[in-house]
Order: C-alpha cells, then structure tokens, then sequence
C-alpha cells in the first residue's frame, strides 16, 4: 500500500480558524431564492414564505457568513425594488440571467432570513448600472440608525434597528465581458475607491471587499488586480478570488487536483497585493474574500444568450457525485490551509444552483454529496489551523502535472487538547496509508475517522434516494504511542478526529 506522513506540532500553526470561511451564497438565480430558501405557501414554510426545512439544513451546514443578492444579478438590480409592501414592488427584467424579477423577496426579507440561519450577511452593490450614490443609499439603508429618509423608510417597512451589515462587496467580477456595466480595471479601480470612501463616510465600521479577476484563466488576471488595487488599496480591506472546478472539461485525476490550483491561485493574488502594497509604500496587508468557489460543470453551461425570460427556472442544478464531494473536501483543504491570508469564503451557492441543498417546488429538500464535506469540516475545524507539510507518493495528472495524492490539513484546539485530521487521498484506485506523528500533541485517542467514500464515485443523493451518499465511520485508525495511523480509501475526504485524554 502507498504511504503517506506528516507531523503535528502545535509550535507550528498557519492561524486561528476563521468562522468566515464558511460562507455561502445567495442569488438571484435560477431557484437559489424562489422555491429554494423562499417559498410561500409550501407546507415546511412560515408565514413569512421562508422554508424551515431548508433553514434547517443550512444551520446543519454550519453556514456563517450569506453573500447577497449576487452574483452577476446585482449588476443590473434595485435595491430599493424589493423593499416596501409587496404589491407595490414592480417586475423587472433581471440582465444577468434574463429572468422575471417579482421583488417578492427583497434585503428586508433577506435579514430576516439570514438572522434565523445565525449567519452574517454580506452586501454585494450594483457597480454595473449604478455607481457611488446608489450604494451609499442602500447602505444608509441597512446600517444608518435613525432620524434619515432612508433609514426611516427601513423602519416603516418594519425593523427600526439598523442591519448593521459589515461586509460589502464592490460591485461583482467587473472584468467579466458577460457582467452587465463590465469596466475596465482603471475604470473599476477608481469607482471602488470613490465608492469605497463614501460608504466609510456612511459608515466607518464597514468591511469592504474589491472584485478581483473572474477566473484565474481571465487573459487580464494578475495585471486586473495590480491595476484595480494601486487606484483602491488603501480604501479596501479584502480582494476577491472566484474559482470553478469543472468536472466535465477534464480527467478525473486532473479534477481531483483541483486544490492545487486552488493554493497557487491564492499564492498568485497575495503576491499581487503585496507588490502593490510595497509599491504604494503600505504597511497594511490585504486579505483574500474567496467569496464565490466550488464545483460547476460551467463547460455546460449555453450562456447567458442561451436563456429565455422565465421566472425561477432550474437553473444549473448540478448533480454532484462522490468525486465532487472528495474535490469540495480537498478547496476546504486549501481555504484552510491559507487562512493567514483568505479572511472569507463562500461556497456558491446555497440551494438548487451549483449547491449542496436541493429542493422541490411544493416538495423535500436534501442534501446533495458535497454538502458532507462542507458540514465535516464546518463543525470540526476548532482553534488553530497546524502547518501540515504532508510527504506523499506523486501521481500524474494532464493539467497540473505530478501532484501528491494527499492532500492534508488539521486543527488544534488548545481550550480542549482535541485535534481534527482532514485528509484527501486522489489516488484513483489505491487507499493510502497515513502515518501522523504526533510527539506535539501526546495524550490523545481517536474519537472517530469518517470518510466520504464510496466503490462507486459517481454515487449521488437524489429525491428518492436523499441519503446513498453519506459519511460513514471506518474502523482501524488507531495511535500507538506518539503515531496515528489510518488507511484512507482511494477517492475519498476523510475526518479523523483525536480527543484529549491524558493531562500534558
Ligand atoms: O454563481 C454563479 C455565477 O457565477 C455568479 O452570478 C457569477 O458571479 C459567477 O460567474
């Protein structure tokens, strides 16, 4: 069998886990609101249209943060259409992906729903169609106490206490040829800084967040970002990063390495921050908003010309397999492993398109297989992430060349003394075999090693079989002395949780 080793040592960390790092997205989109987290009169719904199953599986996800209202949407959207009674809100033309817009679900019902979930909002402002005016307004909004037009009208439409929304998003992927009011990286560079200035000026406490290339295969990236930060660095606190792994343009090894393309894309974005940075003669460090990443058959996808005016269609609901679920695993890997420098992520999306919960109209909902991975990793990962330097046999793959067939991170929490293990092996056909040495961390036992891992991988949950691909506990991992050892099956994300038992 192949053999895999690292050591844990608590001297050694990356940084503290970030609870930001698991976010998920919001858009106006296909069915991720209507008929997703959003639909009256559905038996699981409330009485304010929101569906409680669905609620339920996102807490289960451990959501944290909710970027909203898009997307390639806000581009072309009204904050002020989905605000006020509902039958004075107008249908519009949505450009992005030429929907029927109702407004029947707006940023108040958003609030609403986003603090039953007990996750933290993020704003994206329409910097396509609209500019500095119209965000500041819609940030007056949702953070401005009390005593303005706009602040007022939040509390006639019924919350009185302001939002006080931190994240804001400016504007979304606005090098995309695609976004609606696109711009160039000097045009875009100097509307986010005057932008970013006023809405300071509304409110200090803000966190904001300048839209970094679409892709890493954009033919602007790299020169995208050098541009837009030497016009907004002082004035930004994060860039953002969006990446989708595409399992139908490539073979499964190359896909299952995803992840390393993942940390070399967040190498390359700090590298161009930092050399903005030291040019412009800053101290501060930018951070990395990961705010839109995960699976997507996008080879797929027709386009946006391909779309007919249509309200809530089934929009991009991909199926995901056991292998997906294994890359999903392996990006939290690597979000984890950069959390010095990635301050958020968000998994696009949360329901129906590209996501980990689907649902049916007047029907169930379930979790898809990559909800597993996302769920593990959002309820183990506790304290500090440890700098993990895994030695791996290599294997071949046509896009990314030799790449290791493990790819590892773990956490330490010092309150506790427990250790979380997550580990991928992309070995396509053989388990591996992990040796961890753990003289840093003694006293500890296995409290379980569960695994996404299937003979089948193109396993997936559907409707009628919600649960056929589900983590499941595997015996065998045992510490023996200062080494752990488990056998991690081919294909496969893996937990293995250690508890403290004996005082240090
Ligand atoms: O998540 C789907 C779309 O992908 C988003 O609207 C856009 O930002 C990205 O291109």
């Amino acid at each position: 069998m192949k053999h895999a080793y690292f050591a844990l040592d608590p001297a050694f960390g990356v940084g503290a886990v970030e609870r930001r790092l698991f976010g998920s997205f919001v858009e106006h989109m296909g069915r991720s609101v209507y008929t997703g987290i959003y639909e009256p009169g559905h038996p699981a719904a409330d009485e304010s249209g929101l569906r409680r199953d669905v609620l339920g599986l996102a807490r289960e996800l451990g959501v944290s943060v909710v970027r909203y209202p898009g997307g390639n949407f806000v581009s072309n959207y009204h904050w002020e259409d989905g605000v006020g009674p509902r039958d004075s809100r107008p249908t519009r033309l949505d450009l992005a992906w030429r929907q029927i817009e109702r407004n029947a679900f707006g940023l108040d019902e958003f609030m609403t729903w986003v603090r039953e979930l007990g996750a933290e909002p993020m704003m994206a402002v329409n910097l396509g169609t609209r500019g500095l005016r119209e965000a500041c307004d819609l940030l007056e909004y949702a953070n401005h106490p009390g005593g303005t037009h706009l602040s007022d009208l939040r509390g006639k439409n019924g919350a009185p206490e302001p939002y006080d929304i931190r994240l804001w998003c400016l504007g979304n992927e606005m090098d995309g040829p695609w976004q609606i009011g696109g711009k160039t990286a000097a045009e875009y560079g100097r509307l986010a800084a005057e932008t970013a200035k006023a809405m300071r000026r509304v409110d200090p406490r803000v966190e904001l967040i300048a839209c970094g290339s679409s892709d890493r295969d954009m033919p602007t990236f790299g020169s995208w970002e050098a541009t837009v930060l030497e016009h907004c660095y002082e004035h930004v606190d994060y860039i953002s990063l969006h990446a989708y792994y595409d399992p139908a343009e490539q073979d499964r090894a190359s896909f299952l390495a995803s992840a390393v393309d993942m940390d070399d894309f967040i190498s390359a974005v700090v590298a161009t921050a930092d050399h903005v940075g030291a040019k412009l003669g800053r101290r501060k460090k930018l951070k990395l908003s990961f705010d839109e990443w995960n699976v997507w058959s996008r080879s797929r996808f027709g386009g946006e010309d391909s779309l007919d005016w249509t309200e809530a269609p089934r929009l991009i609901e991909e199926d995901y397999d056991v292998t997906g679920a294994v890359v999903v695993g392996s990006l939290l890997i690597s979000l984890l492993g950069h959390v010095d420098r990635v301050g958020i992520a968000c998994q696009a999306q949360l329901a129906n398109v590209i996501a980990p919960i689907r649902t049916e109209p007047g029907g169930p909902a379930w979790r898809q297989t990559i909800f597993h991975p996302f769920a593990l990793t959002a309820a183990h990962a506790r304290g500090r992430v440890l700098r993990v330097e895994p030695v791996a046999p290599r294997q071949e793959t046509a896009r990314y060349g030799d790449v290791p067939v493990l790819a590892a991170t773990a956490t330490y929490d010092a309150e506790t003394g427990d250790v979380a293990i997550f580990a991928v092996n992309r070995d396509l056909a053989e388990p591996l075999a992990l040796d961890v040495d753990l003289r840093g961390v003694p006293g500890l036992a296995v409290a379980e090693h569960v695994a996404i891992a299937e003979d089948d991988n193109t396993a997936r949950n559907t409707q009628t079989a919600p649960d056929r691909v589900v983590p499941r506990r595997l015996d065998g991992a045992r510490i023996d002395g200062d080494r752990l050892t488990a056998v991690l099956p081919p294909v496969s994300f893996n937990v293995v949780r250690l508890r403290k038992e004996t005082p240090r």
